[in-house]
């Protein structure tokens, strides 16, 4: 038998190959973007209780209605924002599925999506499955500013959707509110659906306020967005996240989400629900990171990487232009097998392997981790 292949040019994602590599080279790990620390043992604890209690079985698809109350407070009480819960709010598994079921629901072949790169690695596969063509716009190191006049031209009668991720992986630039509403005045008047990534929502740094779509009336009108408890939670493992759009989207997404997963882990939601009723846990993310990334930042100060400091995310990026030129995939990989610590190429997220000479370095780790990082970093 012969196939022809729906993603022909689709490669293992980096993050696989960077952490196979540094499993085998034994290397520290600042590849992929999860802690090497325990998340909190209450949270663990609700989880066992959940399961101790019954809560084993098939889950309601739209997501447990408590949980889904419980992030219809939080956008109420951080946004002023309201999302009905019974309608407008589902649980995904993990902010992945969440990005597939909007995409799945809406692109149809030939439509157009508009993706800023570096762009998250799930993005393009999904818009290509379902036919749709992806209209690339690049940004540049160090600062990765959205040139609005580029996107203005790029908008075309095809264009179906725009993906934001602010914070921004890999960069961690992120948003303001005069780019939120630019983009809000260059999609009013169309169709076009817009699809925000705000999976780092809680980490944001030196004092900077999330900008949300949902702060935006005509934009939250045509978003949906996507989030991750396991990236909020520090439990990446549990891939669990929800999505928010208004009634009518939603009623498309949930038409996928139905026959994509049907639901989802049923004694996490349980969980969850409980544990997010202190907002502590959220809000106290942003102060907690910026102590890793201050403290990275300060223990490489003298290194020979260039770099502006992250403003969210738990992702650093380092320019290596005055140490080398090869490029960073090489460079990357070399790293993990020579010096024992694995990164992330960004050129993987860029349009045509655009090499910067950037790596992306996660510092969701201990400190002990970041020090030996860092060490390891200033020899360089
Ligand atoms: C920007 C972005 N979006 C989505 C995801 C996926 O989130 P989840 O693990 O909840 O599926 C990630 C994970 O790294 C991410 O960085």
């Amino acid at each position: 038998m012969q196939h022809k292949s729906k993603l022909p040019n689709l490669e293992t994602t980096i993050f696989s190959v960077m952490s196979t590599l540094a499993h085998k080279h034994n290397a520290i790990n600042l590849s992929q973007g999860f802690p090497d620390f325990k998340g909190d043992q209450k949270l663990i604890d609700l989880v066992s209780d959940a399961m101790n209690a019954g809560h084993n079985h098939y889950a309601p698809m739209p997501g447990v209605f408590k949980l889904r109350e419980a992030i219809a407070g939080k956008y109420d009480m951080l946004y002023k924002s309201s999302y009905n819960p019974e309608n407008e709010i589902t649980v995904t598994s993990g902010a992945t599925e969440a990005i597939y079921s909007a995409i799945t629901a809406f692109i149809r072949p030939n439509d157009e999506v508009i993706v800023f790169r570096p762009a998250y690695d799930c993005y393009i596969p999904s818009v290509e499955l379902n036919g749709g063509t992806v209209t690339s716009i690049q940004l540049q190191s160090p600062e990765y500013k959205v040139n609005w006049n580029e996107v203005k031209e790029k908008i075309s009668s095809k264009t179906k959707m725009i993906i934001i991720n602010t914070p921004h992986n890999p960069s961690g630039t992120i948003f303001s509110k005069e780019d939120m509403l630019q983009l809000q005045e260059l999609t009013n008047g169309t169709n076009i659906i817009v699809l925000s990534d705000e999976v780092y929502e809680h980490i944001i740094f030196d004092k900077e306020q999330h900008q949300s779509v949902c702060l935006f009336p005509d934009l939250k009108s045509r978003s949906f967005i996507t989030a991750s408890f396991g990236k909020t939670f520090h439990n990446t493992g549990w891939k669990t996240g929800y999505c928010c759009a208004p009634k009518a989207l939603m009623d498309e997404f949930v038409k996928v989400h139905q026959f994509n997963v049907f639901s989802v882990n049923h004694p996490i939601q349980i969980a969850l629900a409980e544990y997010i009723k202190s907002p502590n846990h959220y809000l106290e993310l942003g102060s907690f990171f910026q102590h890793k990334r201050d403290l990275f930042l300060d223990l490489i100060k003298d290194s020979r990487f260039k770099f502006t400091a992250s403003k969210g995310t738990y992702f650093q990026a380092l320019d290596y232009s005055d140490i080398s030129n090869e490029n960073d995939f090489d460079l990357a990989v070399r790293l993990t097998k020579e010096k024992g610590i694995a990164s992330i190429p960004i050129s993987a997220f860029n349009a045509n392997k655009l090499d910067n000479k950037v790596l992306r370095f996660c510092f969701a780790k201990t400190d002990d981790t970041l020090k030996r990082a860092a060490d390891i970093l200033n020899k360089i």
